[in-house]
């Protein structure tokens, strides 16, 4: 029997909109969503606001009842102590955080995140009972010396080793070049890369746990070209940068379904 694996749309904020302005963002998506008759069975919707917005945030989506996750843009490996500007994963997990992104490029780069500690974030993660939104991809050089799928398959493996075959996970493939440059990748690459990415969790994590498992693509997606990604077997969602930061936009690539667009 077929698995069905309901599409995630996760709108990571990076370090935009403080938390009053988070709020407004949060009520006008809400009622956006709802305006377009969003159906929460079908596609679910995440987002991943700055560490100072999250109270504020879950707040609103728990008092108004709103079909939205929550996650968060990182954590810290440990589970409490001295350990100066860190968030623990228990603490995301009081604020009904259900998600965590993990390994973002931007991390990568700008905090020099090595694949270890990576793996060590999403072990924490799942310790806390948030699932992890792993993230991989190759730089226009990596692509270019190796392929595309090389570094992201090596980054994943890294990652499926340190965690339990049972642990519920989500991983998103973003092409570095790709993020932010309003060049994405086509649909075609990204299922390219997404179908090797589920044969390297079906051969460390087995078969079942591959099918179950949703993988995301992200870098540069709008409401004009998801629906491409969304068409390709092994894309299972996006993980949407600057257009989540835009109402109608974000809404609009929420409601994928509706206006399949031609690619
Ligand atoms: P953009 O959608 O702005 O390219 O960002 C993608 C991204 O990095 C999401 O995590």
């Amino acid at each position: 029997m077929d698995v069905v694996r309901t599409p995630l749309i996760a709108g990571n904020w990076k370090m935009n909109l403080d938390h009053l302005q988070a709020i407004a963002f949060v009520q006008k998506l809400a009622w956006s969503l709802k305006d377009h008759d969003y159906s929460a069975d079908k596609v679910e919707v995440a987002v991943f606001p700055p560490f100072t917005d999250l109270r504020s945030v879950q707040t609103l989506i728990a008092a108004d009842k709103l079909p939205l996750h929550l996650g968060a843009q990182d954590l810290s490996p440990h589970d409490s102590g001295a350990h100066t500007g860190d968030i623990s994963g228990a603490f995301l997990a009081q604020l009904n955080c259900q998600y965590v992104i993990i390994g973002h490029s931007e991390r990568r780069a700008d905090h020099h995140e090595a694949d270890e500690l990576v793996a060590a974030k999403t072990l924490a993660a799942v310790k806390h009972g948030l699932i992890p939104v792993v993230c991989v991809g190759e730089t226009a050089e990596d692509r270019d010396t190796h392929g595309a799928a090389k570094i992201p398959v090596e980054q994943l493996r890294v990652v499926l080793e340190a965690i339990s075959q049972d642990s519920d996970y989500v991983i998103a493939y973003e092409p570095v070049w790709a993020i932010g440059s309003g060049t994405p990748a086509t649909a075609d690459e990204a299922e390219e890369v997404c179908a090797v990415l589920r044969d390297t969790i079906a051969n460390s994590h087995g078969q079942e746990r591959a099918e179950s498992t949703r993988i995301l693509y992200g870098g540069s997606v709008k409401s004009g070209n998801i629906a491409g990604f969304m068409k390709r077997p092994n894309v299972d969602g996006a993980l949407v940068g600057g257009a989540s930061l835009d109402v109608d936009e974000f809404s609009a690539i929420v409601r994928f379904p509706d206006h399949v667009t031609l690619d």
